[in-house]
């Protein structure tokens, strides 16, 4: 689930501010929690035109071919070599493959356990937030054309309808810089905690 987009001109202060390990860490939980949210909308199927229920499941495939690599990068970097993880990561996979969603959600509630996302600090920036709002994802994101497998969703929406922690786990996954930065997510920390909360409570754009 990539949003891809070119981040030239964005300004030094956007560097990373993790060590590759924690964002190593951090990715693997957000991709997670990313994978849950979207077998459990999939699952449900609410609201969901044919074409975007096509785009979900690819996406849920693209997040799991990912996560078993992710998982085994962080498990290295945390000396927590263990195969009952990646035999429980490929048996998480093949429950979706033959459609169990009800036992592929519940892997996915464990296996989040393990890898739990932490919660960032509340920032209050407003605008900072809206500034990277108007500059880098507004064109996109406010005035969403949905009759597509993928949709760029409105952002101040899916803030509200989803728990702090799952919009977080998408803002980390969801967005990509370019390939100067090895396409990692180019906002600091506190961008993203600035811009969780500016999407979570501005009512709308
Ligand atoms: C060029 C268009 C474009 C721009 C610019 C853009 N996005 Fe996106 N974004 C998309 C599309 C299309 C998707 C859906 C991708 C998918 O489903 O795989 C997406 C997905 C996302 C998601 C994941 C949503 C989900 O359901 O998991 C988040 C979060 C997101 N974008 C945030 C942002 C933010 C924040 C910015 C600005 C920094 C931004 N995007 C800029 C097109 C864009």
């Amino acid at each position: 689930m990539l949003c891809l987009f070119v981040m030239m001109q964005m300004p030094c202060s956007l560097a990373d501010d993790l060590h590759d390990t924690q964002r190593d860490d951090r990715r693997v939980a957000a991709e997670i929690l990313v994978i849950l949210g979207d077998a459990r909308k999939f699952h449900s199927s609410k609201n969901l035109t044919v074409s975007q229920k096509k785009g979900l499941a690819d996406r849920i495939r693209g997040g799991l071919a990912s996560l078993v690599i992710l998982i085994r990068i962080a498990d290295a970097n945390n000396q927590l070599i263990d195969m009952q993880n990646q035999k429980n990561i490929r048996q998480l996979a093949q429950s979706f493959g033959v459609n169990n969603l009800v036992e592929f959600i519940a892997r996915l509630e464990t296996t989040s356990k393990r890898y739990p996302l932490m919660a960032l600090p509340m920032v209050k920036d407003e605008k900072t937030a809206r500034g990277l709002h108007e500059t880098y994802c507004a064109a996109c994101h406010d005035d969403p054309v949905t009759d597509v497998e993928r949709p760029a969703f409105n952002l101040f929406e899916q803030a509200r309808q989803q728990t702090g922690q799952e919009f977080l786990a998408r803002l980390i996954v969801g967005v990509r810089g370019d390939r100067t930065i090895g396409l990692r997510n180019p906002f600091t920390l506190k961008e993203l905690a600035a811009l969780s909360n500016f999407y979570k409570n501005t009512v709308s754009n």
